[in-house]
């Protein structure tokens, strides 16, 4: 299995990672730095529970190779807030009782988050799989 190093800075810190040819930025953000607020759903585009931030535009996670990560500003649902200090997005939707499931309240954070940026069009790596 060939290894690309890569440089990135995630939420805001620089990580310096070998990563494997196929392994996906879901499984580098969860496994390689515990982020394991991007959760997985689907793993294949649909359903947007490993949504994060890649230089401003969201982006399933899922779908993303983490070799592709190289160079690249991350954030995820970390990045946005702690519990003791919710970024403004998050306590809104506590606040207005938007409360669902937690993947689905991450997702929408960190997707409402883009949009307040100014950034909200979606860039989607690659093509969704065709249904099976
Ligand atoms: S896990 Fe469902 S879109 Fe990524």
């Amino acid at each position: 299995m060939n290894k690309h190093k890569i440089e990135a800075k995630v939420n805001g810190k620089s990580v310096s990672f070998a990563v494997d040819s196929n392994e996906r930025l879901i499984d580098m953000l969860r496994n390689r730095m515990g982020l394991t607020g991007t959760k997985e759903g689907c793993g294949k585009g649909d359903c947007g529970s490993c949504v994060v931030i890649v230089d401003g535009k969201t982006v399933n996670s899922c779908l993303m190779l983490a070799a592709q990560a190289d160079g690249r500003e991350i954030v995820t649902i970390e990045g946005l807030g702690t519990p003791k200090k919710l970024h403004p997005l998050q306590k809104a939707f506590v606040e207005k009782g938007a409360i669902q499931r937690a993947r689905r309240s991450g997702r929408q954070s960190v997707a409402t988050s883009a949009g307040a940026r100014g950034t909200s069009r979606s860039s989607t790596p690659y093509k969704r799989r065709p249904p099976r």
